[in-house]
């Protein structure tokens, strides 16, 4: 569907939401009049052990430091004060196992847990500022180690559990980290899928690992090296349920998130404590309409991506929302089991991504028709745009047409949601994300950096620094400024999206702009794929592209060429080259289409020509090939061309 038609229908808030949202239209204006005073009065949301004495420190752009002086602990925020507040019995987390197993922990509890995991940290050496790997599956040890980093100051670096034993190892090295905290496995899609395994190989290979500590999740068999591996079990339940939090300063080093750039090493964005904490938890309470004394909030996505961090654990806690989590996938063991959730628990805030409510669609609506949502009361989308038929969707067969949708606009880098419908405020319209968040400032501007009319394609910027921004590349300066701070000066960040402003003014988001391919929601580097596809023993040269996908977003086509002419080039190379991708990075980067060409489309400078291979990827008529050194390429290109995608 274009815009142009989604453009015609809007959605207005609902009467009751204008009436008792917890922010409302004044908010802008506050923020617009000093935006500086009106991110600081969101500070004093949280539980300071002492207060800054400056606000934000930006003399040496891009390097800024918020709520300067300031200290804090981030876990006493999430979780003590809560409890300390008479709030110990309320839940914290309805967890619910792929299996059916369940489990309610209470804020009371999880401060417990959370006290002893701090205590085990403590007595395997770790300090502040060490650097934890978290690879785990969707179950509350998870949270809890984070939680416990982040209550003695160490710093932790989760990997998703559907990363391999390389992206593992790359991302331990990198950031130095000195302890594992991983399981036996996690349940998916109805079986025990392992995660020891990676770790032990991971770990093999970097000698900075002192311990691996092993949740027992499943009944898997794991290879155990003495000494240096642990069970959570003998470890962390053991030890005391007290532990004394300490306040570290607003800038201390909080988390390590790797994401995909465009070079084929990922980047390890760096957040820290006190702006971060303050940007999740004020726009958790806004932009989703938090009330924490009724609402059931449930962000459907992993704890291993930034989505996670900041709106299961950081935001929701700092808030103290009852959240749901689930360890599965949606159709295990039916394609109802999400909407038997929301019943279940009777789930009023569901976030989510396109790529999954596309997925809906297509097992049609039935499906949800056959549970009781009118719990529901507020929906988000994020992660890629969403395109207005799925929005439309959405909104009627979920939310029952009366649930206003915010699509959030944010990133790894960012931390917190940045452009963003309010649902007492906005009038939606399907499609845009609409409105940068009070206190953030968003433009849209040309090649040249100047701010463009509304109604024009350009590329987004944000002006102005702010608090849950990433302060660097880990161990890269240089990789920050220059990939987020150089293309318009250190005063600019450079989203890598473009975007448009309609003639209302509202921001719609059109991808990205560089190399990066976004598949159903996740970053992948197409130079990341390429390396792997040309570390195998068959390939020569290898271009890859995000490829237009009604479900996924894009989807990932290479094109390789091969050593030897002579070479198989049948399907069942193309399958070993696809799994060899999938092991190398993970399943989520494995090629949806394989090309074995003769030759790539060059310009005359030898640069790669995805344009092109897009096009072509796409099934469209292709676009200027004037700059080709060879034009007969794509003639040679599109004999090869298979009928349909291969599939899974
Ligand atoms: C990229 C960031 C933010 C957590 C999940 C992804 C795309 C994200 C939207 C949205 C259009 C979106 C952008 C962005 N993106 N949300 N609501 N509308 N595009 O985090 O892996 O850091 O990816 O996701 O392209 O740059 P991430």
């Amino acid at each position: 569907m274009s815009t142009e038609q989604a453009e015609t229908r809007t959605f207005a808030p609902p009467e009751e939401l204008v009436a008792q949202a917890n922010v409302g239209p004044e908010v802008y204006d506050e923020a617009a009049a000093d935006r500086l005073a009106f991110w600081e009065k969101a500070a004093r949301r949280l539980d300071w052990a002492q207060e800054w004495d400056t606000v934000l420190d930006w003399n040496d752009p891009p390097f800024a430091k918020w709520f300067v002086g300031g200290k804090l602990n981030v876990a006493y925020n999430c979780v003590d004060r809560h409890v300390e507040a008479g709030h110990g019995e309320q839940v914290a987390y309805h967890w619910e196992g792929e299996p059916g197993d369940t489990r309610a922990i209470t804020y009371a509890e999880l401060k417990d847990e959370v006290c002893r995991a701090a205590n085990a940290l403590v007595e395997l050496g770790v300090q502040a500022g060490d650097r934890v790997a978290i690879y785990m599956p969707m179950i509350p040890e998870t949270v809890i180690s984070m939680l416990a980093c982040a209550r003695i100051g160490a710093v932790h670096m989760v990997v998703f559990g559907g990363f391999s034993a390389d992206a593992l190892a790359s991302r331990l090295d990198d950031s130095g980290a000195v302890l594992v905290i991983t399981s036996d496995g996690g349940y998916r899609r109805g079986a025990p899928s392992a995660l020891k395994p990676a770790v032990d190989d991971a770990v093999g290979r970097s000698p900075g690992v002192r311990n691996v500590v092993v949740v027992k999740r499943t009944e898997q068999d794991v290879e155990w090296t003495e000494g240096r591996d642990l069970w959570w079990d003998d470890v962390v339940e053991r030890q005391s349920t007290e532990h004394t939090p300490e306040a570290f300063d607003a800038e201390h080093p909080l988390y390590i998130m790797y994401t995909s750039g465009t070079t084929a090493k990922p980047k390890g964005i760096l957040h820290t404590t006190g702006g971060y904490l303050t940007q999740v938890a004020y726009t958790h309470w806004a932009t989703f309409d938090l009330k924490p004394d009724t609402d059931v909030y449930w962000t459907a996505a992993d704890v291993g991506w930034v989505t996670g961090h900041s709106y299961i654990v950081y935001g929701a806690l700092a808030n103290r929302a009852t959240s749901v989590m689930y360890e599965g996938t949606p159709e295990t063991p039916h394609r109802g089991r999400w909407w038997e959730i929301v019943q279940k628990y009777g789930v009023t805030i569901l976030y989510t991504a396109p790529t999954v409510i596309r997925t809906f669609m297509k097992w049609g609506e039935d499906v949800p028709a056959g549970f009781d949502l009118s719990s529901l009361r507020v929906l988000g989308s994020v992660g890629e745009p969403i395109n207005p038929e799925a929005w439309l969707w959405y909104h009627e067969h979920i939310g029952g047409g009366r649930c206003p949708i915010v699509d959030t606009w944010w990133q790894t880098e960012t931390g917190a949601h940045m452009i963003t419908p309010l649902p007492g405020v906005t009038t939606l319209v399907p499609g845009s994300a609409q409105t940068p968040f009070p206190g953030i400032s968003a433009k849209v501007v040309d090649d040249e950096g100047n701010e463009l009319a509304d109604d024009s394609t350009g590329l987004l910027v944000l002006t102005e620094p702010w608090p849950s921004m990433l302060r660097t590349i880990w161990g890269d300066d240089d990789r920050y400024v220059d990939t987020y701070w150089s293309r318009f000066g250190t005063n600019v960040y450079f989203a890598g999206d473009g975007a448009k402003k309609d003639a209302d003014g509202n921001i719609w988001l059109l991808g990205r702009v560089d190399d990066v391919m976004n598949v159903s929601g996740h970053r992948i580097s197409t130079t990341e794929v390429e390396s792997s596809l040309v570390g195998h023993p068959a390939v020569a040269e290898a271009a890859v592209v995000g490829a237009s996908d009604p479900t996924t977003g894009q989807g990932i086509v290479a094109f390789v060429i091969l050593r030897e002419s002579g070479t198989d080039s049948g399907d069942e190379l193309v399958q070993t080259l696809r799994n060899h991708v999938a092991r190398d990075i993970g399943p989520i980067a494995k090629p949806r289409q394989i090309m074995v060409v003769q030759e790539l489309p060059k310009t005359r400078s030898g640069k790669i020509m995805r344009r092109l291979l897009r096009d072509i990827a796409e099934n469209r008529e292709l676009g200027d090939v004037t700059t080709l050194t060879d034009s007969s390429v794509m003639n040679l290109i599109k004999e090869k061309l298979p009928a349909a995608p291969s599939e899974d």
